[in-house]
């Protein structure tokens, strides 16, 4: 086999990179292929910007309407309108606290923290006043769009503070929230696939020159482990071919949250499901998907370091591995339903059905669009069952998520 050849695929520095490392080692799982090709300091999809820079907005370039893929950060603030509804009944619960920190981690281009912001202004001058926000982000190039996008709130001199990781917070140290959107399906994912019967790891090898998949005994007990616990029994049904991701970074991130809380919740939103609609034969191919230009493909080999790579969520494991280490889970429901318990269609009342900003808004709230495709897992600690608008209407059991993990 030879690596000395450049590869004819993708961004040729990274690729390069990533061969070496391969004839060095051996092939790599795909969690470190994704480490690299996501966040490599110099030439990851979240370390650079995008191809289509130029003049100042460029910075957006990754993500919105001009890159690869947009979020509901991108679509309306009603997201961010309602989240600030919901942090305020949290407040409250916390007996509005001196001071109430929240945390969001990554948080892209700063536009969830903006309308958060805004809409914390215009509706609760006191709750501005007690309220510290801390953005944890491991790109410096996404930080610096961040406050390009908190300029106004940056320029007058508002608490705002950036960290690259939360191992920069100590131990119990936040009171408050602690909040993501999209941030968990952007992880590092291992994967698997059956073969023979047996649960075999995929690696990332380099063959004929290109890279390529290569099956392999696990690379990790941690992989069985998380199977056992957190694939509700369906990981010993699974046929020949059957492939899907284990999310182990997605425990560790569960950990660094509940070693920082002191008291408050937890509020995770993203594409994802319980183990057993994840785990059931018709995701028998996973949920791994890249996004370049708005375009989704399955190939992860193309274009490295310029496309995103996603993985959807394995909430129970999130949940499961929570309720371990004190997090219990105040509810899970999908976004339409968050946004509906929070009032999101009395907001709406005064705006024209017609209008562009309706049907922007509507996104949110149509079942096959991002309203039940998107989940929010509310978790709390140190508070006594609290009840919250935005898990109202809740479509999900509780049992259904923590039927796995608890035992573990
Ligand atoms: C898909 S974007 C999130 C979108 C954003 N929250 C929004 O509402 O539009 C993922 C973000 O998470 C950041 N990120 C990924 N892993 C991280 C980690 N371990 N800690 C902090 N930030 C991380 C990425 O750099 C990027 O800014």
């Amino acid at each position: 086999m030879s690596f000395s050849n450049s590869t004819k695929i993708g961004h040729s520095v990274l690729s390069q990179r990533i061969i070496n490392e391969i004839a060095r080692l051996g092939p790599m799982t795909f969690a470190r292929f994704m480490e690299m090709a996501l966040y490599d300091p110099n030439e990851g999809y979240y370390m650079t910007v995008g191809t289509q820079a130029s003049g100042e907005s460029t910075q957006d370039s990754r993500i919105g309407w001009s890159g690869d893929f947009y979020t509901s950060s991108d679509v309306h603030p009603l997201l961010a309108q309602c989240l600030i509804k919901q942090i305020r009944e949290m407040d409250e619960l916390l007996g509005r606290p001196s001071q109430l920190t929240v945390v969001e981690m990554g948080p892209g281009k700063g536009l969830l923290a903006r309308d958060v912001l805004r809409a914390c202004v215009n509706e609760d001058a006191d709750l501005s006043a007690r309220l510290t926000y801390v953005l944890i982000e491991r790109s410096p190039v996404m930080q610096k769009i961040q406050a390009h996008h908190l300029g106004e709130f940056l320029e007058k001199g508002w608490p705002i503070e950036w960290h690259t990781s939360l191992s920069a917070l100590d131990q119990h140290s936040v009171h408050g929230v602690m909040l993501c959107n999209e941030l968990v399906d952007a992880l590092p994912v291992h994967r698997v696939r059956v073969s023979d019967h047996r649960i075999h790891e995929v690696f990332v090898d380099f063959q004929g020159g290109t890279l390529c998949e290569h099956l392999g005994e696990l690379s990790t007990s941690d992989i069985q482990d998380y199977l056992a616990c957190y694939t509700d029994g369906l990981s010993l049904k699974w046929p020949d071919g059957y492939s899907t991701e284990v999310h182990l970074e997605l425990l560790n991130w569960m950990e660094e949250v509940a070693r920082v809380l002191q008291r408050g919740f937890v509020l995770t939103i993203d594409y994802g499901h319980t183990a057993s609609d994840y785990y059931d034969m018709s995701r028998k191919d996973g949920t791994l998907v890249c996004y370049h230009k708005h375009t989704a493909s399955s190939n992860p080999f193309v274009r490295v370091g310029d496309q995103d790579i996603t993985a959807h969520v394995n909430f129970s494991a999130l949940a499961g591995k929570g309720t371990q280490i004190g997090l219990s889970v105040t509810g899970f429901t999908n976004l339409m339903n968050f946004l509906l318990g929070l009032g999101a269609d009395e907001m709406l009342a005064d705006v024209d059905p017609e209008s562009e900003e309706m049907q922007s808004a509507i996104q949110f709230l149509r079942p096959q669009s991002m309203g039940q495709t998107f989940k929010f897992l509310v978790q709390h600690k140190a508070i006594e069952s609290p009840t919250l608008a935005g898990l109202k209407f809740r479509p999900f059991f509780e049992e259904a998520l923590l039927g796995v993990g608890s035992e573990h």
